[in-house]
């Protein structure tokens, strides 16, 4: 059974065959079945397609991008700190150390709890275009919360990443290297049949660069894909230890030095970039102008957490990337897509090119500017999924 969407003002494919990387087509129309896309094309050539379809529907001339790929979240937490923000517009700096309240919180709730929160979380998210999520851990900081929180976010994703690392918690303070070992070993054997990524916090108040180091090696020795949260806070040694692990992508980069800038375009390394995070921190915003005119493969995510910047979408972070950190539309809405697809080593999500799944997303607008143009406003009309 097929699908095929007629009479779309603007297809953006992110499929280079269409003439760049961005992959345009004006009066375009899709086919889709069985999950995977199978023909994307001028409208004019899609009458005999019509004839086949099960399912035929005129677009009216609005736009079609693929779903976005949100891969940077911590969505498996409990609590509220909407204190700590209010504190932080009041001239509060923010700082690794509030990670430890949504611990306690998030280690309090039951499972059933969880799963409400992160449903809840997720049906937020689809409804604003996310087609696909990463999940971190890293609000459990024990063997058996760890275990617990990758157990749950692999019932909604299968991007699940191990953030054991997030900070030394209470328990092991002034014993951060032992707990290290446990994260390099227990907690990683525990979380290891439902994750397929680990990450660290490298920063004053978390890991440092040495261990960060320890911990990237194990989870690449263990086939993970391996992420940093690296120059959040401040300029930071941290970024060429992470293009030496080959990491798959360092992640917030808001300090990031030039020479950072020059060996992460001469690596394979995504930057994933988080306006939501500077927003709601108050910190400068990164500039991605600069990374994407060095040639770095640039994704941008929401980070959703309730620390850092509670939010779920992507549209908003795409309008803040081009108010703020000098990427055009287009360069945005890549990177929120096709970018976030790289940054989880899939990258058939994020495109529409015959085989790749059908994740699509139509707005309420004749070209995707919209995202930007329109700040705060779900645009989102369909999402096919
Ligand atoms: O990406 N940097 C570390 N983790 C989150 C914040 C977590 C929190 O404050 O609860 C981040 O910003």
């Amino acid at each position: 059974m097929t699908t095929l969407l007629r009479n779309i003002g603007e297809l953006v494919t992110n499929d280079p065959t269409w003439g760049d990387q961005f992959g345009v087509i004006n009066n375009a129309a899709i086919e889709f079945g069985n999950g995977v896309v199978t023909w994307v094309g001028p409208d004019a050539d899609a009458a005999a397609r019509a004839r086949g379809a099960a399912d035929l529907i005129d677009i009216a001339g609005r736009a079609v991008i693929p779903g976005f790929v949100d891969s940077h979240t911590h969505l498996a937490f409990a609590g509220d700190r909407s204190h700590e923000f209010a504190a932080r517009m009041a001239g509060t700096p923010y700082t690794a150390g509030g990670i430890a309240t949504t611990v306690d919180a998030t280690r309090s709730a039951s499972d059933d709890d969880l799963r409400q929160l992160i449903r809840g979380r997720i049906d937020e998210m689809r409804s604003q275009g996310t087609t696909t999520v990463e999940i971190k851990t890293g609000y459990g900081l024990t063997v058996e919360h760890e275990e617990r929180l990758a157990r749950i976010a692999r019932e909604f994703t299968e991007h699940v990443t191990f953030l054991g690392a997030h900070v030394v918690p209470a328990e092991y303070e002034g014993r951060a290297d032992e707990y290290v070992d446990l994260v390099c070993g227990p907690m990683l054997d525990a979380v290891a049949p439902y994750v397929t990524g680990i990450d660290v916090f490298c920063e004053d108040g978390a890991f440092t660069v040495d261990q960060s180091r320890r911990i990237l090696a194990e989870g690449s020795r263990r086939g993970l894909r391996t992420h940093i949260h690296a120059a959040q806070l401040g300029p930071s040694p941290s970024v060429p230890m992470a293009i030496d692990s080959r990491v798959t992508s360092v992640d917030h980069g808001t300090f990031l030095s030039n020479d950072d800038v020059v060996a992460l375009a001469d690596s394979d390394t995504v930057v994933t970039l988080l306006p939501g995070s500077d927003f709601s921190t108050r910190q400068p915003y990164p500039d991605a102008r600069r990374l994407i005119d060095a040639g770095v493969t640039v994704a941008l995510a929401t980070n959703c957490n309730p620390g850092s910047s509670y939010t779920t979408s992507m549209a908003f972070c795409i309008a803040n990337a081009v108010r703020e950190m000098g990427m055009t539309p287009s360069e945005a809405l890549w990177s929120a897509t096709q970018g976030g697809a790289r940054s989880l080593g899939v990258p058939t999500l994020g495109t529409l090119a015959v085989g790749s799944p059908a994740h699509l997303v139509e707005l309420d607008a004749p070209n995707h500017i919209h995202l930007a143009y329109r700040p705060g406003v779900n645009l989102v009309r369909t999402v096919w999924r």
